[in-house]
């Protein structure tokens, strides 16, 4: 089963792409920036990722970015994961990136994309693997500078596949974005956004109403609500699941009690992903491997997953019939 997932033609809608900084990158980067780490070694890094709650990894989220300073800071964030879902039999990745938290540090938006994007053409033209582009903002900041930092990406926006919502969930409801929602609905931008992870149901069908989202990245806690779930299925909205995120932030106690059979079993749209491959525990495929194991899925559970993914990926029609 391992090598069947490993070569199978994988899509991942959902990656935060500073969540992909490994402790061996951080550390490298933060020699090359000359910046202080609060570890001594790698291995004290990893044991430092041991998570009560989604705020207990944003803070370490947060923290391991600091060393992200210079254009080729960002590229080889990048190209380092790429590199490695390449070779994990990853052919998409819908890619969420963070500006706002790199403004704060004073790292203006034109380093964060000209790493980015140089990174996304070096992929596409050497690796045989596309990339989306996915600005989100945080949703744990005012909704003010969301939109200012929208308006100052406007050079950006032609490169801009949707926009999303993340970082701490609870008590940041969607309504406090409708906003910014409006004005990239304006722009021609799609619209996805992080709900029902720590939030409740009533998250999600918010942000299906208030800021017409196509896609509900983690969405698990919709089967809360028989409505919110009649609501996703009628209109086969993706949910972007991503298990070992889920386990590692306690969402759910195990994977074997992760809800994913049961959203699937209620005919939901559902895709998984890694979410922050560095800090929970594994990329794309270690996530299918997981899977396998707590679920004894088969192949053909799989391949259905893969297929929900590239129907709904931010890729040109030839590029999803050759994906197909
Ligand atoms: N949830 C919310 N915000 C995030 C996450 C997540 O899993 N990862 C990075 N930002
Ligand atoms: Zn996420």
């Amino acid at each position: 089963m391992n090598e069947f997932l490993r070569h199978l033609p994988k899509v991942e809608l959902h990656l935060h792409i500073e969540g992909s900084l490994e402790p061996e990158l951080m550390f490298a980067l933060a020699a090359r920036n000359g910046i202080a780490l609060p570890y001594a070694t790698v291995e004290e890094a990893k044991a430092a990722y041991d998570f009560e709650d989604l705020q207990g990894f944003l803070n370490l989220y947060y923290q391991g970015m600091n060393v992200l300073r210079t254009e080729q800071d960002f590229y080889d964030l990048a190209m380092d994961y790429f590199q490695r879902a390449r070779e994990e039999g990853v052919l998409h990745i819908d890619m969420h990136f963070d500006p706002q938290a790199h403004l704060q540090r004073g790292i203006p938006l034109e380093v964060v994309m000209a790493g980015l994007l140089r990174a996304k053409e070096e992929a596409e033209s050497s690796l045989d693997l596309t990339v989306g582009m996915i600005m989100a903002f945080l949703r744990d900041r005012h909704a003010e500078e969301a939109l200012h930092v929208l308006e100052q990406a406007a050079p950006y926006w032609k490169f801009l596949d949707a926009i999303g919502l993340d970082s701490a969930e609870l008590g940041n409801p969607p309504a406090k974005f409708q906003q910014l929602f409006a004005r990239a609905k304006e722009l021609g931008l799609v619209r996805v956004a992080h709900a029902g992870e720590e939030g409740p149901a009533e998250y999600i069908a918010e942000a299906l109403d208030l800021l017409d989202v196509q896609r509900i990245d983690h969405g698990v806690r919709c089967l809360e609500s028989a409505d919110v779930v009649k609501r996703l299925r009628d209109h086969q909205t993706v949910l972007t699941v991503c298990p070992l995120s889920n386990v590692s932030l306690k969402v759910v106690d195990q994977l074997r009690d992760h809800p994913l059979p049961q959203l699937l079993s209620e005919g939901l749209k559902v895709t998984i992903s890694s979410d922050d491959p560095a800090y929970f525990g594994g990329g794309l495929l270690e996530n299918h491997i997981a899977c396998a194991q707590a679920f004894g899925w088969e192949a053909d559970t799989f391949r259905l997953l893969n297929r929900n993914a590239i129907e709904e990926a931010f890729v040109s029609d030839d590029r999803r019939q050759e994906l197909l």
